[in-house]
């Protein structure tokens, strides 16, 4: 059996070690070394070049090395008629609810202002609510959401959160649909996007979503750079509509060196790794849904080109 890896990072023989591992039938061929095209069975992606996966005659799943597909789907070459199976791993989840669990501590405690605080030597205790006090929201109830919201609901936050469907999640309190998003908005001290980017979705984080919002909340971007309009991010900073945000992810990556959110102390930057898939928490998965599809069982976790996700 041929699985191809394709992708920029540097995982790649890490990947081939642990499939081998798992699967010693299995044999991994590294882009752009792809052997005959023909024999490729299953491909592990991220970004790939136009037109490669296309060109595979007889591949039977595809995998996203991401949770989120936009940079597979969005490739009007990408063949729809295999299925895509989008990442669901523990170490991802769990790398991503410790990113959230990180940025809403340090805003809820105020972080920023204790860090400019030291730099100038300045001792200024101060009165700030606990965390059954502060509201946060979660755009996004998925893998991710769910975790995330259901940690911070268990360090006392009160913790809302929004989805497509409608959804019960112990100790939150969920929304859904255009209106529940207002409802979800105006509450949260601290929002948190973990959605899917999708047509639905891709510049929700804008001018209106930041008006609705308490004055002076916070927002964590860990999703993707096109959920929000940057201007509108800067514009919010700058009226004190928005105090702070954290943002892992950007409309261009790596973050050009001339973007004004560098020079932004305001925002807290991280360079597009709240959570990655390892080769060494997410090969159980990937070997577990190969067995599936070889026994023509229902393979979990597959993305809806319909709904974009
Ligand atoms: P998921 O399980 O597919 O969950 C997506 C959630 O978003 C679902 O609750 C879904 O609602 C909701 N949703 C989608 N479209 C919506 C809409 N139009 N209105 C309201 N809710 C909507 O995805 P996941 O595994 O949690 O991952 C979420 C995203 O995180 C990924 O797509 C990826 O972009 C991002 N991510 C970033 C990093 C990083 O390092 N920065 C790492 C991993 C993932 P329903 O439940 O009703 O379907
Ligand atoms: C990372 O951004 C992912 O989608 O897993």
């Amino acid at each position: 059996m041929r699985f191809l890896f394709v992708s920029n990072s540097d995982s790649a023989s890490a990947w081939q070690k642990a499939l081998q591992q798992a699967r010693p039938d299995i044999t991994t061929m590294v882009y752009p070394q792809i052997g005959d095209p023909a024999l490729i069975d299953y491909a592990l992606a991220w970004r790939p070049p136009s037109g490669l996966l296309a060109s595979l005659p007889n591949l039977k799943l595809i995998f996203s090395i991401g949770a989120g597909v936009d940079g597979l789907v969005d490739d009007p070459t990408y063949p729809r008629d295999i299925p895509l199976v989008r990442m669901v791993e523990w170490g991802l989840t769990e790398g991503m609810t410790d990113y959230v669990v990180w940025q809403v501590l340090s805003w809820h405690r105020q972080a920023v202002l204790y860090w400019r605080d030291q730099q100038a030597k300045r001792w200024k205790p101060r009165h700030r609510k606990v965390a059954r006090e502060r509201t946060v929201g979660i755009l996004g109830l998925g893998v991710l959401g769910q975790d995330a919201a259901i940690k911070l609901a268990g360090l006392r936050f009160r913790v809302l959160g929004w989805s497509r469907n409608e959804k019960q999640v112990p100790d939150v309190e969920c929304f859904h649909g255009e209106a529940g998003l207002v409802q979800v908005a105006a509450q949260s001290e601290i929002l948190v996007c973990l959605l899917p980017l999708t047509n639905e979705t891709v510049g929700i984080l804008n001018r209106d979503l930041f008006a609705q919002m308490p004055k002076g909340a916070c927002l964590i971007n860990a999703a993707r750079g096109r959920h929000l309009v940057e201007e509108d991010l800067l514009a919010a900073l700058d009226s004190g509509q928005l105090s702070g945000a954290s943002l892992d992810v950007f409309h261009d990556e790596p973050l050009p060196n001339d973007h004004p959110f560098w020079d932004r102390p305001e925002l807290v930057i991280t360079p597009h790794d709240a959570s990655l898939t390892s080769p060494r928490t997410a090969t159980q998965s990937i070997v577990d849904a190969i067995a599936l599809c070889e026994a023509g069982k229902p393979v979990p976790n597959l993305v809806d080109f319909e709904r974009g996700y």
